[in-house]
C-alpha cells in the first residue's frame, strides 16, 4: 500500500486513478418500461463517454466495475444478454481501443466466463499492451474478497514452501498479491444510480480513496458527470491519518 502523506495539501486536481461503479441499467429500463437487458446495452454506450473524461481530463487510470462474482446469481437471461454484451463490444471496440492509445486490462475469476469471451480477452490484453495514454482496467467477475482470498492463498503456500516466514507479510506485499498489482490505489471511487456501498468492489484498494456516489443511472452517465465527480474530488482534503 503506498500512502504518501505529503506536507502540502494533498490533493492532485486531476485523480490518477478514477475508478466506476456502473449502477442503475436496470432501474433505467424499467422507468423507460423496457426490458432490463436495454439497460445494459444503454450502459454500453455510457462507458464511451467516461472514456472520452478520461481523455479530456487527463486520467491515466480507470477501473469499471463491469460484472461482480455475486452478478452469476442473476437470472440466466440476463447473465446470457450481458454476456453477448462482452463479446459483441469487445470484438467491436478493439480496433477503436488500439487507435487511441488504451491499454485493457482485466481483473476478477474470467476463467468463469464463456471461452470464446476469455480468448478475446486474451486478445485485448496482447493487442493493446504496449499502449500507455490510459489503462483500462475491466473488473469481470471480480468479487474483492474473493481476490483477498486467494493473494491469502499464494502466501500461505510461499509459507508452505519456506521461501516466506509470516512476518515478512506486509501491506505492499499483500497489494502486490492482489489482481491490480501494478496498479496505483484508486484515488476517486464513483458509483452511480444513488447507491451508497461497495458492493465487494476494490475493498483493499480503496483505503484511502475518495468516494463520490452520483444520483445519475449508469446509462445516463455523461462525461460531464466525470468531471464534476473531479471537480468534487479536487475539494477535498486527503490526509492520510495525518494533520
Ligand atoms: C449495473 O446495473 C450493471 C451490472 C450489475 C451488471 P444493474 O443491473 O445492477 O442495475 P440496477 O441496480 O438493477 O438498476
Ligand atoms: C455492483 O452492482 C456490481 C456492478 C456494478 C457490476 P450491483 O447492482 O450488483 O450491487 P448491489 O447488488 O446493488 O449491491
Ligand atoms: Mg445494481
Amino acid at each position: 500500500m503506498t500512502v504518501v502523506p505529503s506536507a502540502d495539501t494533498g490533493a492532485t486536481i486531476i485523480p490518477e486513478h478514477v475508478a466506476i461503479i456502473m449502477d442503475g441499467n436496470g432501474r433505467w429500463a424499467v422507468k423507460r418500461s423496457l426490458k432490463r437487458l436495454r439497460g445494459h446495452e444503454q450502459g454500453a454506450e455510457a462507458v464511451r463517454e467516461a472514456l472520452k473524461g478520461c481523455n479530456e481530463l487527463g486520467i491515466r487510470y480507470l477501473t469499471l466495475f463491469a460484472f461482480s462474482s455475486e452478478n452469476w446469481s442473476r437470472p440466466v437471461e440476463e447473465i446470457n444478454h450481458l454476456m453477448g454484451l462482452f463479446r459483441f463490444f469487445f470484438k467491436k471496440e478493439i480496433k477503436a481501443l488500439c487507435d487511441a492509445g488504451i491499454r485493457v486490462n482485466f481483473i476478477g475469476n474470467t476463467s468463469k466466463l464463456p471461452e470464446d469471451i476469455q480468448e478475446l480477452i486474451e486478445e485485448l490484453k496482447v493487442r493493446t499492451k504496449d499502449n500507455n495514454k490510459l489503462v483500462l482496467t475491466l473488473a469481470l467477475s471480480y468479487g474483492s474478497q474473493a481476490e483477498i482470498v486467494g493473494a491469502m492463498q499464494a502466501l500461505g503456500e510461499k509459507i508452505k514452501a519456506g521461501e516466506l516466514s509470516p512476518g515478512d507479510i506486509d501491506e505492499d506485499m499483500v497489494a502486490r498479491h492482489l489482481e491490480t498489482t501494478g496498479l496505483p490505489e484508486p484515488d476517486l471511487l464513483i458509483r452511480t444510480s444513488g447507491e451508497q456501498r461497495l458492493s465487494n468492489f476494490l475493498l483493499w484498494q480503496c483505503a484511502y480513496t475518495e468516494f463520490v456516489f452520483l444520483d445519475v443511472l449508469w446509462p445516463d452517465f455523461k462525461k460531464q458527470d466525470l468531471i464534476a465527480a473531479v471537480g468534487e474530488y479536487g475539494s477535498r482534503s486527503r490526509r492520510y491519518g495525518a494533520l
